[in-house]
C-alpha cells in the first residue's frame, strides 16, 4: 500500500519508530514531517498527508500527535476522510471492518511502540466488511471541507 505518515513534535518519536516497520511490512511510505522534535503545529502535517490522500497519491494515511485527538479532529473535517483514533488492536480492527477508516490516528505520548506497531499492522491488513456498514458510511462521507480548504488551514498557521 502507498502510505502517507505525518506527526507533530508529540508524535515524532513514534513516527520514526513506525516508518521502518511499515516499510518492512512492504508498504511505500511518504513522510510529510515533522522532521525533528522541535515544537510545531499538528494541523500542518495533517493537511500535508490529507492532500496526498485526497488526490489519490496514497491509499491511506497515518497521523500522530501527542494524544491523537488533534490529528483526528482536523482530518475528519475533510470530505472523504474517515479518521480513526485507535488505542488498541480491537479498535483498529473494527475501525476498518465497520468504518472503512482511511486515516489512522495515534497518540504518540499515550501508547508504546510495540502496541502502536500491532495497531498499525492490524489496521492496514483488515478489510472493510461492506454491506450494512457501507450504507452507513455513505450517508456522511461526501460531507465536509474540500481539498482546496487545506490551503486555508496552512495559511492560518504560516502567516
Ligand atoms: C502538543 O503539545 C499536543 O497538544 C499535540 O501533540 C496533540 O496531542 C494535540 O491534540
Amino acid at each position: 500500500m502507498r502510505l502517507a505518515i505525518g506527526s507533530d513534535h508529540g508524535g515524532y518519536n513514534l513516527k520514526e519508530t513506525l516508518k521502518p516497520y511499515l516499510k518492512e511490512l512492504g508498504h511505500e511510505v511518504i513522510d510529510v514531517g515533522t522532521y525533528s522534535s522541535e515544537r510545531t503545529d499538528y494541523p500542518l502535517y495533517a493537511v500535508k498527508a490529507l492532500r496526498l490522500l485526497l488526490s489519490g497519491e496514497v491509499d491511506r494515511a497515518i497521523l500522530i500527535c501527542g494524544t491523537g485527538q488533534g490529528m483526528t479532529m482536523v482530518a475528519n473535517k475533510f470530505r472523504g476522510v474517515r479518521a480513526s483514533l485507535c488505542w488498541d488492536v480491537t479498535t483498529a480492527r473494527l475501525a476498518r471492518e465497520h468504518n472503512n477508516a482511511n486515516v489512522l490516528t495515534l497518540g504518540g505520548r499515550l501508547i508504546g511502540p510495540e502496541l502502536a506497531k500491532e495497531i498499525a499492522k492490524t489496521w492496514l491488513e483488515t478489510e472493510f466488511q461492506g454491506e450494512r456498514h457501507k450504507r452507513r458510511i455513505d450517508s456522511f462521507s461526501d460531507l465536509g471541507a474540500t481539498e482546496d480548504q487545506i490551503e486555508e488551514v496552512e495559511k492560518r498557521l504560516t502567516t
